[in-house]
């Protein structure tokens, strides 16, 4: 089975284990992505956000949650009184998965469970060097990743799941659910329970 344990130095610092991230062969993704895309923020941040893999933008300027998916994310936290620049935000899969449309443009391809679990050690160690108080997952992607194959995010959303990650652990949707939805007003209300999710998780911290 693909995986990055053998990348995935044991007492590396998080500086250490993003530089490498940037060398990981531990499954095939890195072959078509242009880049690694490591978690970005303080070390000792108090929210952990996980999205699911990066997108097309992220592969190509490095960074996470940079693209319009990023940008919602953006607009969300602050309507929900969380200041990024003190949250740490990574994915679950480190590599762009992606797929030509016959237009050329890079489509997105949803990882699977293998690749999922091939990269769950690079998610796992920045857990453990950051230690969030909060841990937020962003869709399925990554709350299968962390909390099994069972998780339901439509049935247990903004629910705290009893789990050894963090003293809170909630999911909630991914931001680019709402990007894919047509109706405004179906946007507009899934926005809102978005940010009441993100509120709801940082509430009262544990
Ligand atoms: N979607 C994700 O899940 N992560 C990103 O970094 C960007 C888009």
């Amino acid at each position: 089975k693909p995986t990055a344990a053998p990348f995935v130095q044991p007492d590396a610092t998080l500086a250490e284990l993003r530089a490498a991230a940037g060398a990981c062969t531990g499954c095939d993704l890195y072959r078509d992505a242009t880049q690694t895309v490591f978690g970005e923020g303080p070390d000792d941040a108090p929210v952990m956000l996980v999205g699911e893999q990066p997108g097309d933008a992220e592969d190509r300027q490095g960074h996470p949650f940079v693209g319009p998916a990023g940008k919602l994310l953006d607009r969300a936290l602050t309507d929900a009184g969380i200041d990024r620049s003190r949250s740490y935000v990574t994915n679950a899969v480190k590599h762009f998965k992606w797929i030509f449309t016959r237009g050329h443009k890079r489509l997105h391809q949803t990882p699977r469970t293998v690749e999922v679990q091939a990269c769950a050690p690079w998610l796992e160690a920045e857990i453990a060097r950051v230690k969030p108080q909060v841990l937020i997952l962003l869709g399925a992607t990554a709350a299968k990743s962390l909390l099994g194959s069972g998780f339901r995010v439509t049935a247990q959303r903004g629910v705290p799941q009893p789990s050894p990650l963090a003293p809170r652990v909630v999911a909630t949707i991914h931001p680019s659910a709402l990007l894919r939805m047509a109706n405004a007003e179906q946007r507009e209300r899934a926005y809102a329970a978005f940010v009441a999710d993100l509120r709801a998780a940082v509430a009262d911290p544990p």
